[in-house]
């Protein structure tokens, strides 16, 4: 409490009016002193001047014969109360010829130097011509007496004898005793008030400098809505209109930086990429959710210490005492996701290196696409080379060999067949191509599903026959129309029924079904053939996707037809979906609006 400003103010401030007025009560008093012992010795001097002038006992030489007259001038003479007047003359010593004092007879004749009442020291002084004077206390009295000694001289110039003259003090005394006494009271009192003002004064420096302290305390907390009330315009009052500045700077400050950190939460949340920050010693610093969930971590890791397994993605090489090995891509698969790392170090205030950043991104769908195109491209090179090599191996043959005509027509109806193939190949690639490229013109006409279905199995019925095939046909009477590409449907209803007969032993039965159910029409061709495993179905709408790819192809299929119906169905806002048992048989089943 003492050490605060406004005690030390006061402090200060009290002693410096305390210091002051003793000084100036010394003075005052001393001066005082000094005047009234003035005064006092004057009006003796005065009072025994003025005895030698008018006395003319005193004044004329010879003392011991007038001692009686001197005795009556001096009985007469009337002196202030406390003064007493001695007569003293040299007689081998100094001894009292007379005095005002009342009982003067048993005083006269006394020894002036052994005299109580006088003191030795001037009374000689006087002998020796001087004028003298000294302040001595009286013990019995217990007052402070002013004795004053003066030589009278003969007209021809000797020292007929002194004058000595006591006054009693303690007036002056008194009076000093007084003034001393209001001087201390004066200095109690301005004491006080200065006491008083000095916690004034002082409060209303520390006041304002309190409040700052306090705000910034509470500021210190995290509370930024601190304002200082400016109650003045001196240096307390900038500083503080200064504090209420910075308050106002340091809020927008932080108010920018949570906004930004809001807005990089933000980003990292719903960012598609997963973002990971780890520091040198591996701990996790942060992980948006989707860093979180792909590398398996939750919110106890984030708080531990536990370090990060870099090795999971393949940074197993990371050492932070080589540069080079900090910043790179690597990629890492995860169940069926394929997800590529890019990471950099981050520095810390120091520009020194603290960690590292990883940035995960998935790249399952890029690397699905790129797997399908290279198969793709492997496909199609070897659909081509495998009819090629026949035809150039046929072609040979014909060239270099004599062959009969027989061969040689056997040869050539290969060649033919191969060719018929090649260009089905071709075509359907176009067909596919052109659809991915949106080129085809869909010609939408009014069609009857029932009777395109029909239309088909007369086309194809040959071919079911051969095998001693049985087609049901279940076809709603009153089928509603569609509006489709007449083409376009009939080469998906050719394609699955062809699969079917394809894929159907002799003797098997197929059915074909369309009915309307609401504005859809659901249409189901249905096989008892050799079915599709369960591992294969999936894929079945793959392009080149075949089950068993040597007996299929065998049996004259490119494994395009279906992914080519699944285009020309969604094409027609239809869906297409195929159930199928191993050796069971298989249902295709179409769904397309009614429009
Ligand atoms: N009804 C079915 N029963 C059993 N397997 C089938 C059936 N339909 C299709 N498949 C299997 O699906 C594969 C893909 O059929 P898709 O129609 O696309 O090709 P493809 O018939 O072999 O050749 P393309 O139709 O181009 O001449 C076929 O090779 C076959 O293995
Ligand atoms: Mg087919």
């Amino acid at each position: 409490m003492f050490s605060s400003i406004r005690w030390k103010f006061i402090v200060v401030y009290f002693l410096l009016v305390f210091i002051a007025m003793v000084i100036i009560g010394i003075f005052i008093v001393n001066r005082m002193e000094n005047q009234q012992l003035e005064t006092a010795r004057s009006s003796m001097e005065q009072q025994i001047e003025t005895i030698m002038s008018t006395s003319s006992y005193i004044a004329t030489g010879n003392w011991t014969e007038n001692r009686e007259g001197i005795q009556n001038t001096l009985n007469d003479w009337r002196l202030g109360t406390g003064e007493t007047l001695y007569v003293i003359y040299d007689e081998e010593v100094p001894k009292i010829l007379a005095t005002t004092n009342k009982q003067y007879e048993s005083i006269i004749g006394n020894n002036a130097l052994s005299y109580r009442y006088t003191d030795p020291t001037i009374i000689g002084q006087a002998f020796y011509g001087e004028r003298a004077q000294s302040v001595i206390m009286d013990d019995v009295a217990g007052n402070e007496f002013m004795h004053y000694s003066a030589p009278v001289f003969s007209s021809v110039g000797k020292i007929n004898g002194i004058l000595y003259m006591t006054s009693d003090l303690s007036n002056v005394q008194r009076t000093i005793e007084d003034s001393r006494a209001i001087l201390t009271n004066a200095t109690l009192i301005a004491l006080g008030i200065t006491i008083v003002l000095g916690f004034f004064i002082a409060s209303s420096i520390t006041g304002p400098i309190r409040d700052v302290t306090k705000k910034a305390e509470e500021m210190a907390l995290g509370d930024f809505d601190q304002f200082v009330e400016v109650k003045s315009d001196d240096e307390i009052g900038q500083l503080a209109g200064m504090f209420n500045h910075l308050t106002l700077k340091l809020k927008d400050t932080i108010e920018e930086m949570d906004l930004e950190r809001s807005k990089l939460d933000t980003i990292f949340s719903y960012m598609a990429e997963g973002v990971i920050a780890v520091d040198k010693n591996g701990s996790i610093i942060h992980a948006n959710p989707i860093g979180q969930n792909l590398m398996e971590i939750d919110d106890s890791h984030l708080d531990s210490s536990e370090s990060f397994a870099l090795d999971k993605l393949g940074m197993e090489n990371i050492d932070y005492t080589d540069p080079e090995t900090l910043s790179g891509e690597t990629t890492f698969q995860k169940d069926e996701g394929v997800y590529k790392v890019k990471y950099a170090p981050y520095k810390n205030e120091r520009d020194h290196i603290a960690g590292l950043i990883m940035v995960l991104q998935d790249i399952t769908q890029e690397h699905r696409l790129d797997n399908m195109r290279k198969e793709f491209v492997a496909n199609v090179s070897h659909e081509l080379k495998t009819p090629i090599t026949t035809i150039k191996s046929y072609a040979e043959t014909l060239m270099t060999n004599e062959v009969d005509q027989d061969t040689q027509q056997r040869f050539l109806s290969v060649i033919d067949r191969e060719c018929d193939r090649m260009g089905r190949l071709v075509r359907d690639l176009l067909q596919l191509s052109n659809i991915d490229y949106q080129k085809t013109k869909w010609n939408r006409e009014n069609i009857s599903i029932g009777d395109m279905l029909l239309d088909s199995i007369g086309k194809l019925q040959l071919l079911a026959h051969e095998k001693n095939q049985r087609i049901e046909t279940y076809i709603q009477p009153d089928l509603p129309q569609i509006k489709a590409d007449r083409d376009g449907m009939e080469q998906v209803m050719l394609n699955i029924l062809s699969n079917a007969i394809k894929y159907t032993e002799t003797n098997g039965t197929i059915k074909a079904m369309a009915k309307n159910r609401d504005s859809f029409i659901d249409i189901s061709i249905s096989d008892n053939g050799i079915g599709i495993p369960e591992e294969d179905v999936g894929r079945i709408f793959e392009r080149f996707y075949r089950v068993e790819k040597g007996r299929s192809r065998d049996m004259g299929g490119t494994g395009l037809g279906l992914s080519i119906a699944k285009e020309i169905i969604e094409a027609h806002d239809g869906t297409i979906e195929i159930t199928s048992k191993k050796n069971q048989g298989t249902v295709v089943r179409i769904t397309l609006p009614v429009m």
